[in-house]
């Protein structure tokens, strides 16, 4: 599908979790924005064309060797620019100022003082604010023709700009809810620095998807693999509103489902949208070609496989029933959104940390053209959108289920009877987190069984030897970066004993503490 959307701000990651951050603060200020890597080539920024370039913070050191650099064609392609923590210190480095690795860092909150407000950058803003700071190195000399803004109590240049230049730069994290200011710093930035103007918002966002979808698929049909979690229900409310009964909604049971799952799609999903929806049976086509496979990539490869065949067969039977005769399955509508797409590592610097299966999964031969909606937006713009088509909240409100399911949540074999264990874990855990109202509080809990390891455990009278279950509640705001949620002791005890109670074959329940870096949300 061609590029749709209008001209963005580009978001230059110098290797930070942060610039995702970034990104989506600008979006939430009404601007549209998104990432590049920090070794993007000129011509890709000319195709990008953005309007404005933001440099992010990133965990290097100007003075490492390797450390990414910035490219002077950036600064030459004559867009405004703000640079970020260390997005700021390369922007020094390269303009002629001074960076030194003075030994003093800042660290957390830190007390800034603006003596400047050049360009606006800082208006409506106090003279002394609370900034997020987190560096080594300091700028010591901003560059020539640019003036110092503000300082902090060790810190002499803790920003610098010229309006006539429209460059930018300051050492904190404006993109961090601890700065007091951040968002109102970009704000200004965008609009009283660079002069832009709003162009995002939810009903944008339809529109232009909207008339491009239509535009792509012509007077073809078009296929929509639902799983039952949020994104791919929005993708195919939206391709449905643009190409009504031309889609038709294949829900796949794999039998990697949680309880309840295959219901909440045949029912809820169908009366908001009123779409076609076939289901087809693959349970015992998913658990034959995951038998005995225990690595993670490989079980996601392999779902990512089967899901595309699944959808070929399904549409290959469909064209003989099909609305509109001599018309063929050309597309196939996904739900893949930004973060996945970064995670994949597909089109930037990023490193691959997992193969999300509607990305890195896909088949080489794949014989679908892909409609990937949402392929620009973030969860929370995601579940905003999905609101304004109408779906409901049973629907959009979700806890995110991955494609693969209950598969990556079972370390070792996918089994029938591992997976009915995991069902009835899983299921009394959602009931009890939703009865004490968590829901709002907790992104997701996946309920993890460790196949593969046994503990002996005493129940009435008897020995038993069965297998831990972990509890991984998360809170996260895009889960890129995530902590686990300090669920109250009398919930976690009621949910402990009424697994061991109710769940036979599981003789110990634990709690997952650890955060996102360094553990992903989901164990495989
Ligand atoms: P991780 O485990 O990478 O997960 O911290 C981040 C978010 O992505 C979900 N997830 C997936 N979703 N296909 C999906 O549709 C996948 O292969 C996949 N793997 C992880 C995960 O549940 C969490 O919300």
């Amino acid at each position: 599908m061609k590029r749709v959307g209008p001209r963005p701000v580009l978001v230059i990651d110098f290797g930070a979790q942060y610039a995702q951050l970034i990104a989506r603060r600008i979006r939430e200020a009404g601007v549209y924005s998104e990432l590049a890597s920090h070794d993007v080539t000129l011509e890709e920024i000319t195709a990008l064309d953005p309007v404005a370039i933001v440099l992010s913070g990133g965990p290097s050191s100007v003075y490492v060797d390797k450390s990414p650099t910035l490219r002077p064609e950036i600064i030459a392609y004559g867009v405004p620019i703000l640079g970020i923590c260390f997005g700021f210190q390369l922007l020094a480095r390269e303009l002629g100022g001074e960076v030194g690795k003075t030994g003093i860092s800042e660290f957390g909150p830190t007390e800034v003082i603006i003596d400047q407000d050049e360009g606006e950058i800082f208006s409506d803003q106090p003279r002394t604010q609370l900034a997020w700071m987190s560096h080594g190195d300091e700028v010591q000399e901003a560059p020539p023709g640019f003036d110092v803004l503000a300082r902090t109590d060790s810190t002499a240049v803790a920003a610098f700009g010229s309006q006539s230049k429209k460059i930018f730069g300051v050492q904190w994290h404006p993109e961090v809810k601890h700065s007091e200011y951040g968002q109102l710093l970009l704000e200004n930035f965008l609009f009283k620095v660079a002069g832009l103007s709003t162009n995002w918002s939810n009903e944008s966002v339809i529109a232009q998807q909207v008339e491009a979808i239509r535009e792509t698929v012509g007077s073809n049909l078009v296929i929509c693999g639902l799983s039952g979690g949020v994104d791919s229900a929005v993708a195919a409310a939206l391709v449905q509103r643009a190409v009504g009964e031309r889609l038709t909604c294949v829900f796949v049971d794999h039998g990697l489902l949680r309880e309840g799952e295959r219901r909440e799609v045949e029912e809820s999903f169908v009366e908001a949208t009123g779409v076609r929806l076939v289901t087809v049976d693959a349970e015992s086509r998913f658990l034959g070609a995951l038998d005995g496979v225990t690595d993670p990539e490989k079980k996601r490869k392999i779902i990512g496989r089967e899901f595309i065949r699944v959808f070929e067969e399904s549409a290959k039977e469909l064209v003989q029933e099909s609305i509109v005769e001599g018309t063929e399955y050309k597309f196939l509508v996904q739900g893949t959104l930004y973060p996945d797409i970064v995670e994949s590592g597909v089109g930037s610097a990023t490193a691959v940390i997992k193969s999300h299966h509607n990305v890195g999964g896909l088949p080489e031969d794949l014989k679908f053209t892909l409609i990937e909606p949402l392929r620009s937006l973030f969860k929370d713009e995601v579940r905003s959108i999905g609101r304004q088509l109408g779906l409901p909240e049973s629907i959009v409100a979700r806890q995110p289920f991955p494609g693969p399911g209950l598969a990556i949540r079972i370390i070792g074999p996918v089994s029938k009877v591992n997976l009915e264990i995991l069902r009835k874990a899983d299921w009394i855990v959602r009931e009890e987190l939703s009865s004490a109202n968590l829901d709002e509080l907790i992104w997701q809990c996946p309920v993890v069984l460790l196949a593969e390891v046994r503990s002996v455990g005493v129940q009435g009278d008897g020995r038993t030897y069965g297998h831990p279950v972990v509890l991984r509640p998360v809170s996260t705001e895009d889960a890129m970066t995530a902590d686990w949620t300090r669920v109250p002791y009398e919930i976690l005890a009621k949910i402990s004993t009424r697994i061991t109670n109710e769940v036979s074959e599981v003789t110990r329940v634990t709690l997952d503490v650890t955060s996102k870096p360094p553990g992903t949300i989901e164990w495989e």
